[in-house]
């Protein structure tokens, strides 16, 4: 893998005035727009958090490194060999999926097997059409420049970015009124990368803009404990075969869940002086947890029991059950649905959102406390 070239403080400093940020391979990029607040329980959530960005050393560097996600990783491959053999910027990339599935480490990694720099940033830190000019007209030939939460783009920039995409320019206006002038002005070929993990809140404009498009899903279980594998070793802690597959099991097909559960658990391994994370620490750490087989936490489970026992397993709508919750609707959808969609635990419905069979017999909950209605099982 070629290493990627060394920053140039210049065009640093440029892009941080500019709201962009330069980063080098080693750094973890911060997270500086303004987004609806996390629940506030959440080992188990896929967002991250303060501790993660001790993540950098976990963090995959190339895509050998980067397991899972096989489909993604192979078409890639060959799309970044090609790209090379031709001297060319690779085509612009499109990276869907819900949170802590890899998608800015891919990013990341496509900068670095590439052997190009890398320029992060994330969609609400761009306000005005003059940020996105400034990181720009500054970044160097073939550029990997990643925008993070791009359905969050301002409509003035998103305009901008489509004729930088498609011919390498920029319109930039001068002037106001009848005096304004618009000039073009040359950008270095570049790729963008464009994280969402809501992509039906993405203009469609912007999508076709995009000559490759890769959807992350949910990690397998062997993949998981691949990932839980290769952390132990990197942290040096030992973990049994047994306790990393009833990790992986609970870590809901992420690897942002399950690098942090691993710590928790060499948290455990430490205190109860275990030389080893063996299956019986794992179970103990995450009964403790309060952290089940399928890695709902307590608060998952309350929302399930609350559709069950106050609306009768539903259909109950998003914005009653926000407020029953005690959350906002945003918090809801982003970060409790996902997952338990995934799980098949509850089913989003045009009347509502309802919870499935397997909900009552995960829960434990008896028959009585099923709907009326006998045909939806
Ligand atoms: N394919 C992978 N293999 C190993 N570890 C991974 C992989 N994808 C992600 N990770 C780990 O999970 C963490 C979260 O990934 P990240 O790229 O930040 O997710 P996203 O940007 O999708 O929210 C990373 O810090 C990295 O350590
Ligand atoms: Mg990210």
């Amino acid at each position: 893998m070629a290493k990627a070239r060394a920053t140039r403080s210049a065009v640093q400093a440029a892009q941080a005035a500019q709201g962009g940020e330069k980063l080098n391979a080693e750094q973890e990029a911060p997270q500086t727009g303004a987004r609806a607040p996390a629940p506030s329980s959440g080992l188990a959530r896929p967002e991250r958090r303060a501790e993660d960005d001790a993540d950098g050393m976990l963090r995959p560097r190339s895509l050998r490194e980067f397991l899972g996600q096989r489909a993604v990783k192979e078409n890639l491959g060959i799309f970044i060999k090609a790209a090379r053999e031709r001297n060319e910027a690779l085509d612009h990339l499109f990276l869907i999926g819900p949170p802590g599935l890899g998608k800015t480490t891919l990013a990341q990694v496509v900068a670095g097997e590439l052997g190009v720099d890398f320029v992060h940033t994330i969609a609400p830190a761009m306000e005005k059409a003059k940020d996105l000019v400034g990181i720009l007209t500054a970044v160097t030939d073939k550029t990997v420049f990643f925008i993070d939460e791009i359905h969050r783009l301002k409509p003035a920039i998103e305009e901008m970015l489509y004729i930088a995409m498609e011919d390498y320019e920029i319109d930039w206006i001068i002037g106001q009124g009848p005096g304004a002038r618009t000039m073009r002005l040359p950008v270095k070929p570049f790729t963008l990368i464009g994280a969402t993990t809501k992509a039906g809140n993405v203009a469609s404009p912007l999508i076709s803009r995009f000559g490759i498009t890769c959807h992350f899903s949910f990690y397998e279980q062997t993949d998981v404990e691949a990932i839980v594998r290769r952390s132990a070793g990197i942290f040096k802690v030992k973990i049994d075969d047994d306790a990393a597959a009833r990790l992986a099991r609970s870590s809901r097909g992420t690897p942002r869940v399950v690098n942090r559960l691993l710590r928790r658990m060499r948290d455990f391994a430490q205190a109860w002086h275990e030389e080893t994370i063996t299956r019986k620490v794992v179970e103990e750490g995450l009964s403790r947890l309060e952290i089940d087989e399928l890695g709902l936490e307590k608060h998952d489970r309350e929302i399930l029991r609350m559709i069950i026992e106050r609306y009768k397993g539903g259909p109950v709508g998003a914005e009653t059950l926000a407020i029953s919750i005690g959350e906002s609707i945003e918090t809801l959808e982003d970060y409790y649905e996902p997952f338990l969609i995934q799980a098949g635990l509850i089913q989003r419905t045009p009347r509502g959102r309802m919870v499935t069979a397997l909900a009552y017999e995960h829960l434990k909950l008896g028959r009585d406390r099923r709907p009326e209605e006998p045909g939806l099982f």
